[in-house]
């Protein structure tokens, strides 16, 4: 497996996830584990290095979580972040001081005592950082020197070279602080003496041993939605296990213009994967007649997915296995420590599926994070078409269309779809932005075509840039962009006779309508 392993403690701070990334960026393999994680899995995970992270609370506090010390005496190289930083002075006979007020935003920080941990960095002397504290150190433990100070508080970093333990007031992980990447580099590098061994390449071919041994003989299904995730996820377990492996994608009559083609028809040429297509269109349109509820809608095809899945699956002799796409934030988020970090869920997938279907579960890509699928497809040699598709939702279409469901509006928003994707693409738009999409409105308004009064449909186009989807903002396309997506929609949908465009950013607006 891995070598070169750093364990993230995570103590509630919102950019845990930040600082594996970067560890990740640095080619040393990295993982998160809650701060109160069983210590039998600390010990089992074997790290090279502990990073312990930022978090909410304050030490002082009661209740506050604590640092299990013998984490400490394990002889690994340390690395506090934050509130990780106060955890250590406090335990280790240093002094934390209360404060009434957060310091937040940009700081200047002097490194001092030739600290290893600014090596190389020509700004050491006056280097932004990005602090978000209340208490501060006041007093360092026995053997720590300080090794950084901002105007504001006289310890902004310290060490103990011997010990190989150092700590960081300011965060060093988030693009705000400069250089912060080669800080925590020669954290890995120069005070752990790690190498950086771990590469998409490696983790493809040893995910795919792994999976040899953890599937055997047996048959796995999984459900192949056309999204990056579940393609990734079933072309990694056909390596493994080849035609074990039973994919099925149910065309729920709520998808885009040739997604189906586009996808399966790809992944069965090139790939020789064994895929199912069931059309079960009308059964879901069926359960959809009438329903105008977004929830209600939601909670339907979620339910007729895990019908119609568990109908298929168990059509399959002899499956002992449910491949799923789960990425690390979802797995992340299921263990994670209360704080900051875990409050958010990001998204509804269909989920139900293991309990109901009494299947062991193999998810291939739950170490890794979205743009690191992406780099497991190059590797894998999947093609930049479905590498760069854009998130699409589970309930489709059908949550794009505001009010009832029917054929009528699904044709009117597939081909308004469509036209939105040529022309993103077109002007090479698609991969600048996070979703583009159209949206059909549940009004008419009056229009002129020729000399005729027309009373016809809206559609709204949703554009927009994000990291993560957890927020987002409208897209600034170019307004000759936008004319021809609208001039395109109304000439050629027919039953639209208006375009709108949503500037509306996340939060307080959601990405998608419903
Ligand atoms: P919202 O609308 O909550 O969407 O801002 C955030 C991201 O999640 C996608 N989304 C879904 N994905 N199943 C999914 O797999 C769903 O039910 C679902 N609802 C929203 C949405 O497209 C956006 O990328």
């Amino acid at each position: 497996m891995h070598d070169n392993r750093v364990l993230i403690l995570d103590f509630g701070s919102q950019f845990t996830q930040l600082i594996a990334r970067r560890v990740r960026e640095a080619g040393v393999y990295s993982e998160i584990h809650p701060c109160n994680v069983d210590p039998e899995r600390v010990k089992a995970f074997k790290p090279s290095a502990l990073i312990l992270s930022g978090g909410p609370s304050s030490v002082l506090e009661a209740g506050a979580p604590e640092l299990n010390r013998d984490y400490l005496e394990m002889g690994i190289p340390v690395l506090g972040i934050c509130y990780g930083m106060q955890l250590l002075a406090h335990n280790l006979g240093g002094k934390v001081a209360a404060s009434t007020d957060r310091e937040y935003g940009r700081a200047k920080f002097t490194a001092q005592n030739d600290c290893v941990l600014f090596d190389g960095i020509k700004e050491k002397d006056d280097l932004t950082v990005w602090m978000s504290h209340g208490d501060r150190v006041e007093a360092l433990p026995e053997g720590f020197l300080p090794m950084g100070k901002t105007d504001s508080i006289e310890f902004g970093a310290m060490g103990n070279p011997d010990k190989k333990i150092y700590a960081l007031q300011f965060h060093p992980e988030v693009a705000h602080t400069d250089n912060g990447s080669a800080i925590i580099q020669n954290f890995l590098f120069k005070v752990a003496g790690l190498t950086a061994t771990w590469s998409m390449a490696s983790f493809v071919d040893t995910t795919i041993e792994d999976l040899k041994k953890q599937v055997g003989d047996a048959k796995v299904v999984l459900g192949l939605s056309g999204g990056i995730d579940s393609t990734v996820a079933a072309v990694m377990l056909h390596k493994a296990i080849g035609k074990n492996l039973h994919c099925i994608f149910v065309d729920n009559g709520l998808l885009r213009m040739g997604e189906r083609e586009e996808v399966i028809g790809f992944l069965e040429e090139h790939f020789d994967l064994n895929v199912k297509c069931v059309d079960a269109a009308a059964e879901f349109l069926a359960d959809l007649k009438g329903v105008e509820d977004p929830e209600k809608k939601r909670k339907l095809i979620g339910y007729k997915f895990i019908e119609v899945f568990d109908r298929e699956a168990k059509a399959i002799e002899g499956v002992r296995f449910l491949g799923q796409g789960t990425l690390y934030p979802d797995v992340i988020e299921s263990e994670s420590f209360k704080g900051p970090s875990a409050v958010i869920k990001s998204h509804h997938n269909v989920g139900g599926l293991p309990e109901t279907m009494n299947l062991k579960l193999v998810e291939p890509l739950r170490e890794l994070f979205k743009d690191e699928v992406r780099r497991a497809a190059y590797e894998l040699g999947l093609p930049e078409h479905i590498i760069w598709r854009q998130p699409f939702p589970g309930p489709g279409l059908s949550i794009r269309i505001i009010g009832e469901v029917n054929e009528e509006r699904l044709s009117i928003l597939r081909l308004a779809d469509k036209i939105v994707q040529n022309e993103m693409m077109a002007a090479d738009w698609y991969r600048k932005v996070w979703q583009g999409f159209a949206v059909l409105l549940p009004l008419k308004t009056v229009g002129v075509m020729g000399d005729d009064r027309t009373y016809e449909n809206v559609i709204a186009l949703r554009i927009v840039d994000s990291l993560d989807a957890m927020t987002a903002d409208w897209s600034r396309l170019p307004s000759e962009l936008l004319a021809r997506m609208s001039n395109r929609i109304i000439n050629e949908v027919k039953g639209v006779n208006r375009v709108v465009l949503d500037i509306s950013s996340k939060p307080p607006s959601t990405i998608e309508w419903e």
